[in-house]
């Protein structure tokens, strides 16, 4: 009976049986760290129904009681090793942090350390007996079934995550992953993962184009292809995804689902942080949002529920490391939004969500040449209409290059219906919430301070998957580029 029920999850493969949710994550660096009565008024306010705790804070979780929220708490890494080495220490974990709060405070899982191979390698070797341990104190009280026992990893230890059918986690860690994946699938429950676009962007050295890896939407002809399973991917997000998929499938394990324990992007960054900018934070995050809840999946899975904790609910100005490191919330620790959220239709989450608009932009940087060549073909063969850009006319001032060049490439978005792919120009624009409008002049799709705004559509991947081009594979780390994206660096010469 046992081998037959091990025999039938083995073949099982991952399903849907649940929509997917919006989480997020709530650190505590902050030095003026709102109180737990504070968190939960915003996380009421905001709709939020899922959130990570990053410890197991009595005051938070006592705070977080009676509200139907649901709450991931956490082993912190510095009381890992202790609960890996003895069954008493994980029961009095558990006993203190999980069974004195359920079930008025909705514990759902334990995250089990952090990043534990990627960042305390020495607490490797007893993270599965922790996991057992704290798993079985649970069973004690009845609790395993409420409560899911996991450990989220870096997507560090995914190696050649690209093309996705070809990934496997580093082989180092076998001995910790196969027993560890074992543990999640005889206990129904999931691989954390975290998932950072940001990184793979930064570390890319621009092989990975920013679009891609802000969820925006791209022209078919853009859209990476996995040479063996001839699936595109419209984003790194789901590429990671899959990888992760494709790399417990590789050990054998077909039916572990994944929940995405953080992902996110930073809204300020230092000077070797360019694109940790407000407008890309909220593509990003607003992207994602709506793309998990939507229960899109990924190319492998479609349809299957990756729920996702957003990183993360609070700026964390205490917090070391570059300037980006103390700015991925969504909220200063006064609970202002860093940014309104461009989120309008996908509900539930995040309720200040007043805007639809997006503009075309002159992207930050971009070279001159390039962006005089993309304003000439706009106001010439993009047929806009460029008379408010003539001496004397309202958008005349400022006469540079990037004011006129925007206003060229807003005009061509809007005329276009804001379609996927038309704010391009070859890789020199970039969307914005942010209207560009000034003085008198208004760029289309403004409505001014008038107020008559021109409806827009929601900025949503691409789901239109017409393959051109021949399939081939790149790597994030630069070793082997796509014909793809070579040849949309060559179609560039066409365009202008
Ligand atoms: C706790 O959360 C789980 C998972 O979302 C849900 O099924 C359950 O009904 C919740 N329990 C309470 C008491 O709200
Ligand atoms: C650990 O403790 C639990 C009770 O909390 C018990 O059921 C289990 O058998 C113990 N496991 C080991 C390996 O000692
Ligand atoms: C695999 O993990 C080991 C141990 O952390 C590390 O030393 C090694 O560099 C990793 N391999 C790759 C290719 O990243
Ligand atoms: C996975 O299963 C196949 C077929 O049963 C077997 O050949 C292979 O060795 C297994 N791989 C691992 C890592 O267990
Ligand atoms: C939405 O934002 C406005 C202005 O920023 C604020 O006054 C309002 O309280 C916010 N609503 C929610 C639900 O947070
Ligand atoms: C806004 O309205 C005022 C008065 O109704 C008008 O004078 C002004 O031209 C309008 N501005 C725009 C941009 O339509
Ligand atoms: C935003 O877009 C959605 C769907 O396209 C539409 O239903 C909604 O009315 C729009 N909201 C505003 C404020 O324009
Ligand atoms: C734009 O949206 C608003 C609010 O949703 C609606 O009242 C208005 O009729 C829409 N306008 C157009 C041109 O679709
Ligand atoms: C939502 O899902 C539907 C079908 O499942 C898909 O056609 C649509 O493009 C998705 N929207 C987004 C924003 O992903
Ligand atoms: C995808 O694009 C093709 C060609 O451009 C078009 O014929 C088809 O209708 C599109 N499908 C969807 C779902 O938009």
């Amino acid at each position: 009976m046992a081998l037959l029920l091990l025999f039938l999850l083995a073949v099982s493969v991952v399903t849907a049986d649940e929509d997917a949710f919006i989480g997020v994550n709530i650190g505590t660096d902050l030095s003026d760290m709102p109180t737990p009565t504070q968190v939960v008024a915003l996380l009421k306010a905001q709709q939020i129904r899922h959130i990570r705790l990053y410890d197991a804070d009595r005051a938070m979780l006592l705070a977080l009681a009676n509200t139907g929220i649901r709450v991931i708490v956490s082993v912190p890494n510095d009381q890992l090793l202790g609960i890996g080495q003895s069954n008493a220490t994980a029961a009095n974990w558990v006993a203190r942090n999980v069974v004195a709060h359920v079930p008025a405070t909705n514990i759902t899982a334990i995250a089990v350390g952090s990043e534990v191979l990627t960042t305390l390698s020495n607490a490797a070797p007893v993270l599965v007996s922790a996991l057992k341990f704290i798993h079985s104190a649970l069973v004690a009280s009845n609790l395993d079934n409420q409560v899911k026992v996991s450990t989220p990893h870096s997507s560090s230890i995914i190696l050649d995550s690209f093309p996705p059918s070809q990934a496997f986690f580093n082989r180092t860690w076998d001995p910790v992953m196969v027993p560890m994946l074992k543990f999640l699938q005889s206990t129904g429950s999931y691989l954390m993962l975290n998932v950072y676009p940001y990184y793979e962007y930064m570390q890319s050295n621009g092989v990975v184009p920013l679009d891609y890896a802000l969820l925006r939407p791209l022209p078919p002809n853009k859209e990476a292809v996995d040479a063996n399973t001839l699936l595109h991917y419209t984003n790194v997000f789901d590429a990671v995804i899959d990888a992760a998929y494709f790399s417990m499938s590789y050990l054998n394990f077909t039916s572990i689902p994944i929940v995405v324990t953080e992902s996110g992007w930073p809204s300020k960054g230092d000077s070797v942080e360019p694109d940790a900018t407000i407008d890309n934070a909220n593509t990003y995050n607003s992207n994602l949002i709506r793309r998990v809840l939507n229960n899109t999946g990924t190319p492998k899975h479609p349809g299957i529920a990756v729920s996702t904790y957003i990183y993360e609910l609070y700026n964390e100005d205490m917090r070391l490391g570059p300037v980006s490191e103390k700015n991925w919330g969504l909220f200063d620790g006064s609970g202002v939004p860093v940014y309104i959220l461009h989120l309008t239709g996908s509900g539930m989450v995040l309720a200040n969500d007043t805007t639809n608009q997006t503009y075309c932009i002159a992207r930050d940087g971009a070279d001159p040449k390039m962006l005089q060549a993309a304003l000439d073909w706009a106001c010439g063969p993009g047929k806009v209409d460029c008379s408010p850009l003539l001496q004397g006319q309202p958008c005349d001032e400022p006469d540079n290059v990037v004011a006129h060049a925007t206003y060229a490439f807003d005009a061509y978005y809007h005329q276009m219906g804001m379609a996927s792919g038309t704010c391009y120009f070859n890789g020199v624009a970039a969307t914005t919430t942010t209207d560009p409008s000034h003085g008198s002049c208004i760029y289309p799709g403004s409505g001014g301070k008038n107020g008559t705004f021109v409806n827009g559509t929601l900025l949503a991947p691409s789901t239109n998957s017409t393959f051109s081009g021949s399939p081939s594979s790149y790597s994030f780390d630069g070793a082997f580029v796509s014909s793809i994206f070579i040849g949309v660096l060559l179609w560039s010469a066409v365009f202008l």
